[in-house]
């Protein structure tokens, strides 16, 4: 029998969070997986239902810009590995409130950083703090080029900034204390419980509703996606493989103009929705570009693929595919998350464009 390990997942009631914690419940039982989340507008408790009652599964909420809570929390259950997902992680919220990414990604996650490195102080060893962050902290690419691990960092957000300034205190960790780190960057992720803020769902809940499909600019910005539990996959490997200290980028080798991927969502909608050919593509808008919009990300994954033997397993279609039925299927779920105070983010986002 295998000695359970304790791992802390923060923001795992998240998009991507609720994929890798569902991962590790289910393929790990002799983990208990302790989900951290302060259910902010993008945590919802409803991505994990089945997986609520798993014996190995327990949810804390809270909140990790609160210092003394995660002091507590490490005192407490003396971690063996972190893997940290929870931050603020939509570009246009961070342009209009740049202060809360501050707040939680940059300063959340050195509280976290330091709560781990004084567990280690009082004799208490963490086998492994992963730290989950975006190939955004490269900043822009020209038309051609990738992003590799010694790509310099030139973050143009306010959200990549702050991602950007959480991974050089991840590594800072490393090198002054030997805190037992480990980072991955990874590019735009698709699939199942993606907030509707994000392109995809956005678009989806749009033509669902015969609303406009906001475009930003000429929609000739390019994005490399891949699908979520893919990245899962990733993150799984990464975490029990990677090399500590290292960073490994992760990508789906699949980039897209924004135009081009809004086309092909119409076109798979109308087949689906059993609209006329054409139906979505007219909702189609041109509106005022995003601030500071970054033209083009894409990743190379040679080192995450060679030395870990990672690589995705879905094709786009299939992922577009299973994304769209997801949300056609999930319509209470949509409908719960865009109650509340999605209309009036929306309103406040786009009416001004
Ligand atoms: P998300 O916005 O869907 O989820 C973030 C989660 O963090 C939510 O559950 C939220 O409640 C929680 N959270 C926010 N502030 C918190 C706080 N102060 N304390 C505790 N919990 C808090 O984000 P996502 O898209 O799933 O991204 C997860 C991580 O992956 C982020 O770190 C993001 O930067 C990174 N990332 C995302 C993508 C992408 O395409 N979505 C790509 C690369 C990297
Ligand atoms: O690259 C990884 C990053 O991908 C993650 O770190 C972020 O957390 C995640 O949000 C995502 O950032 P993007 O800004 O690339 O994703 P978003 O879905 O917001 O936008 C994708 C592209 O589509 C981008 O070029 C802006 C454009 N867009 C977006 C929205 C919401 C539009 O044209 N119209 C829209 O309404």
């Amino acid at each position: 029998m295998k000695a359970v390990k304790k791992i802390l997942i923060t923001g795992g009631a998240g998009f991507i969070g609720s994929h890798v914690t569902r991962r590790f419940v289910k393929n790990y039982p002799h983990y208990q997986v302790y989900n951290l989340d302060k259910l902010t507008y993008a945590g919802n408790l409803e991505n994990l239902k089945d997986i609520e009652d798993a014996p190995n599964y327990i949810f804390i909420k809270g909140d990790i810009v609160n210092q003394q809570f995660l002091k507590d929390l490490f005192e407490k259950y003396h971690f063996n590995g972190v893997i940290h997902l929870a931050a603020e992680s939509h570009v246009d919220r961070s342009i209009t409130n740049p202060m809360e990414f501050i707040h939680t990604n940059v300063v959340g996650t050195g509280n976290l950083l330091f709560a781990a490195q004084e567990q280690i102080n009082k004799g208490k060893l963490l086998d492994c703090f992963y730290h989950i962050s975006t190939d955004e902290v490269y900043g822009s690419l020209g038309d051609t080029g990738l992003f590799t691990e010694e790509t310099p960092y030139s973050p143009r957000s306010p959200y990549s900034a702050s991602k950007a300034s959480s991974d050089h205190l991840v590594r800072a960790f490393y090198h002054t204390y030997k805190l037992p780190v480990v980072i991955s960057n990874c590019s735009n992720n698709y699939g199942s419980n993606q907030f509707p803020e994000k392109l995809i769902p956005l678009v989806i809940n749009n033509i669902l509703n015969m609303s406009p499909i906001p475009v930003y600019g000429k929609g000739e910005n390019i994005r490399d996606w891949l699908y979520v539990e893919d990245h899962a996959l990733a993150i799984d490997q990464v975490y029990h493989a990677g090399q500590k200290g290292q960073t490994y980028n992760i990508g789906g080798n699949n980039e897209w103009k924004n135009i081009d991927l809004i086309i092909k969502l119409c076109e798979i909608m109308d087949i689906r929705l059993n609209r006329k050919s054409g139906t979505s593509h007219k909702l189609i808008t041109f509106v005022k570009d995003r601030a500071g919009h970054d033209l083009r990300y894409a990743i190379d994954s040679t080192k995450i693929s060679q030395e870990l033997g990672w690589k995705p397993t879905l094709d786009f279609e299939t992922g577009m595919a299973k994304t769209v039925d997801w949300y056609l299927n999930n319509n209470e779920w949509l409908q719960n998350v865009i109650s509340g105070d999605y209309e009036k983010y929306y309103d406040d986002q786009y009416k001004k464009r």
